[in-house]
């Protein structure tokens, strides 16, 4: 039986995507992290700030509240709050300090970088790492495409899946691979204290529509899937040098079973990015959906048998690294040194 990820990991000193940007306008926001509800504003010049989300007067959702002059005003007696969380005003008191700590809201560090918006999983402390870079974003003469999506399964679940091979020719058949297995190829399986990868050697480029548009020549394939922690999972291709696509999921844990899941897709191809763009959402949505129906199913099931009971082989190569760098990180133990490398062989 393989490793199974403790229901309720939480990790504590990591950053996650809360929004992108763009969700993010005048009005606060309610989020919710781990479980956490959250209020995500843009105080003054717009920079975004995250408070739990409950008034220290009442505890009402400060999201029900307004965003006046860059502070967020709590709707039921007006105290305003601004971006550090300090009491800025309490309408109607005549004497005494307004900005006693007892009245501060509890905060959290918030970064917006590439149209996202990160949030430190630890109240009232100044973060001690910066949120993950998606890389080439931005970067000629690569281009993007975002997309959101909510999935009703763990981040681990969501993780594995995003990045297990063998499932790929059955669910996702005729996609990007066929279930006639005819090349067997070399995997070379890297685990590191933050991040585990499975690099996939002598891969024939892949099949159907999404070979066509990766390598209209064929050619040979540089396969990578990686988990890196707190929860990012990336597939990247190369081929040769004109094409490079990565498509790289940055995994926000809502509750113990409901996955947030903000895709970024990377690439330069030989086809100019125009005559891509259009397909590249529609089989990422494509994928992404059949991805999300068969997570839920298995979500449901590990609920109605009260619990996990997997059995793996080594074909479901990086799961067991994902559980084992995620308790690492719950547990706060220090990441070992170095770079443990092994091989398999794998039919695809
Ligand atoms: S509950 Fe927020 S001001 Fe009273
Ligand atoms: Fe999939």
């Amino acid at each position: 039986m393989s490793a199974v990820p403790p229901p309720g990991l939480t990790l504590p000193d990591v950053w996650y995507v809360a929004a992108r940007s763009k969700t993010l306008r005048a009005a606060p926001l309610a989020v919710t992290i781990q479980g956490r509800p959250l209020v995500l504003f843009r105080g003054r010049d717009g920079v975004p700030a995250a408070f739990s989300d409950r008034c220290p007067h009442r505890n009402v959702p400060l999201s029900m509240g307004t965003v006046v002059k860059g502070e967020l005003q709590c709707q039921y007696h007006g105290w305003r709050f601004d971006s550090k969380g300090a009491c800025t005003a309490v309408p109607g008191l005549v004497d005494g300090e307004v900005s006693l700590r007892s009245r501060c809201a509890e905060t959290f560090a918030c970064v917006e970088q590439q149209g996202f918006v990160w949030v430190y999983t630890t109240p009232n402390v100044e973060a001690s790492s910066r949120p993950f870079v998606f890389p080439h974003f931005d970067e000629a003469p690569y281009s993007s495409v975002v997309r959101e999506f909510l999935v009703a399964a763990s981040v681990h679940a969501v993780v594995e899946n995003t990045l297990d091979v063998p499932h790929t020719a059955y669910l996702h058949g005729g996609l990007f691979r066929t279930a006639q297995k005819s090349n067997v190829i070399d995997v070379v399986v890297r685990r590191h204290g933050t991040f585990a990868e499975a690099e996939f050697i002598g891969e024939p480029a892949p099949k159907g529509l999404v070979g066509r548009l990766l390598a209209p020549g064929g050619g040979v394939t540089e396969h990578t899937d990686r988990f890196l922690l707190p929860s990012i999972a990336q597939v990247e291709y190369r081929l040769g040098t004109k094409s490079h696509l990565m498509a790289t999921s940055a995994l926000t844990p809502v509750t113990d079973t409901e996955t947030r899941v903000f895709v970024v897709v990377t690439f330069k191809l030989p086809l100019p990015a125009w005559l891509v763009k259009p397909f590249v959402a529609p089989i990422a949505g494509q994928i992404f959906a059949q991805d999300a129906v068969m997570l839920k199913k298995q979500t449901e099931q590990v609920k109605r048998f009260g619990g996990e009971r997997y059995t793996s082989t080594e074909l479901d190569v990086l799961g067991p690294q994902v559980t084992r760098l995620m308790k690492q990180a719950a547990a706060k133990e220090a990441p070992p040194e170095g770079v443990d490398e092994h091989r398999l062989r794998m039919k695809t």
